[in-house]
């Protein structure tokens, strides 16, 4: 007999003679002649209740001593629950506990600090609120390849090892596989990357944007959906050492299509998320975050704001708040100003674009201000950032020049240049944090509760 999940046992369309469940223990409540069993099999929030009668033959010895956390199987019957809350519940004519779990099994019953069940990450898909973030980052990675895929974009696996920094800010994690304590050496005394694996210095990707710009310059629409690296040692509730990104990018493109773009996909994103994870996301938004599912609901309604950096700066200064980081035009939109705009300014995702030229990297379109680049944040309420695009810089003599401000050797670069001289098109693309994407749609505050099992400085157990 085949398995049937609990998610489709609780959506029966009928009672059922014989039915098979198999899952984990999450109470059990004895009465004289029976026990009540909650079995979770993770396949949706809600568990099954199980009961079993105290004349089954393995019942003193097995079933009266199933602890929360044992593994059992349960044959029975699917009948109409007398209990509130739930239409189904299953007689067992036989249940065998396949794993016990003893009393020191973590996840007992009591509610536990996000903290304490971040140290048993190996363990905490089987609480509720795991359960239900995981469910929503599954569908979710699901929707993005369906939203892409219909719209004809093409999925392009970019490489995990690269020797590039796109972003430029130096955050790379290197990969070699030379002995840190004897590396071969040059005559000037430097280590010989030359006799490394890769016969050049090697990293971990930040981005797959470049490479994904010489795809759509050849299958016009693609996208990437991969890990990514930075070695960037801020231990925030936001940054995360891997991460996934999802880099959509269109040749024959500028900004305003871009933004476009990114608004209709956190909006699909949502949509999606609310159809097929509605029990998942109820259950966030009363245990993690009351405001949620109305703010998702607003974020719907509305367009997003868009407004230029120098407007932002103008509205920052304006506010008659007190920062702890004062900007002036020029400097980087700190946490703190890109929350309040989002929050309390326009009290809506905005996209700010257009920003100074010295803040971003060497790949954006120049505007023709020669102060600004093509650039666009998508800041959201309660995390801020969660998109980063531009419109790329597709003329040869400006893209030159720009990585010679960036004092980057365009020797490194020459295949991404070369897109310049070979049949050059206007394109533009964003990165969207996968990661701060489900933070935003499970309203849980912190990036280390929406991954498997989180990377950030001093941590890589598991
Ligand atoms: O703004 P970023 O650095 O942009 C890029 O990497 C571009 N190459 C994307 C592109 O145009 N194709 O990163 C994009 C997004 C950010 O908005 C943020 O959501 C997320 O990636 N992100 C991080 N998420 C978690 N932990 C980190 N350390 C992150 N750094 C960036
Ligand atoms: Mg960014």
């Amino acid at each position: 007999m085949s398995r049937t999940l609990v998610k489709d046992a609780l959506n029966a369309a009928g009672p059922q003679d014989s039915i098979l469940l198999q899952g984990w223990v999450r109470t059990r409540r004895d009465a004289k002649a029976f026990s009540f069993i909650e079995l979770n099999d993770g396949s949706c929030l809600k568990g099954i209740q199980v009961i079993a009668n105290a004349t089954l033959p393995n019942y003193p010895t097995e079933i009266a001593k199933a602890h929360t956390g044992a593994s059992i199987s349960v044959l029975g019957k699917l009948v109409p629950s007398q209990g509130q809350g739930q239409q189904w519940e299953v007689v067992a004519d036989s249940l065998t506990v396949v794993g016990e779990a003893d009393a020191t099994y973590p996840l007992q019953k009591k509610g536990h600090t996000l903290e304490f069940l971040r140290e048993i990450a190996h363990l905490r898909p089987r609480s509720n609120l795991f359960g239900a973030v995981f469910r929503v980052r599954s569908r979710l990675a699901y929707a993005i390849h369906q939203f892409f895929q219909h719209k004809g974009f093409a999925y392009v696996h970019t490489p995990i090892i690269t020797a590039s920094d796109c972003e430029g800010a130096g955050e790379l994690f290197r990969v070699t596989t030379l002995d840190p304590s004897h590396p071969p050496t040059t005559e000037a005394g430097d280590v010989d990357f030359k006799k490394d694996f890769f016969a050049k210095k090697a990293y971990l990707t930040v981005s797959g944007q470049l490479e994904a710009e010489t795809f759509a310059c050849a299958l016009s629409n693609v996208y990437t959906f991969g890990p990514t690296f930075r070695a960037e040692n801020s231990n925030t509730s936001r940054h995360a050492a891997e991460f996934w990104m999802i880099e959509p990018e269109m040749a024959f493109c500028n900004l305003e299509g871009d933004m476009d773009l990114a608004e209709e996909f956190v909006k699909y994103l949502i949509r999606d998320a609310q159809e097929h994870c509605a029990a998942d996301l109820e259950f966030c938004s009363k245990f993690v975050d009351k405001e949620l599912l109305t703010r998702l609901d607003f974020v719907l309604q509305r367009p997003f704001q868009r407004c230029s950096y120098t407007e932002a700066i103008e509205i920052i200064n304006k506010s008659g708040k007190t920062w702890e980081h004062p900007v002036q035009w020029g400097d980087n939109l700190q946490s703190e100003h890109e929350r309040f705009l989002a929050e309390e300014h326009f009290k809506c995702p905005v996209t700010v674009y257009n920003y100074p030229r010295t803040l971003k990297p060497f790949y954006m379109r120049v505007n023709d201000d020669g102060k600004t680049v093509c650039a666009m944040d998508l800041l959201v309420p309660g995390i801020g950032e969660i998109i980063g695009g531009s419109q790329r810089e597709e003329r040869l003599e400006v893209l030159r020049e720009n990585m010679a401000h960036h004092k980057l050797n365009e020797k490194d670069y020459w295949w991404y240049v070369d897109l310049r001289r070979y049949g050059t098109v206007p394109h533009a693309g964003f990165g969207l944090g996968f990661e701060r994407m489900l933070m935003f749609v499970t309203g849980v505050g912190n990036i280390r509760d929406v991954i498997p099992f989180a990377r950030t400085p001093g941590t890589a157990e598991f």
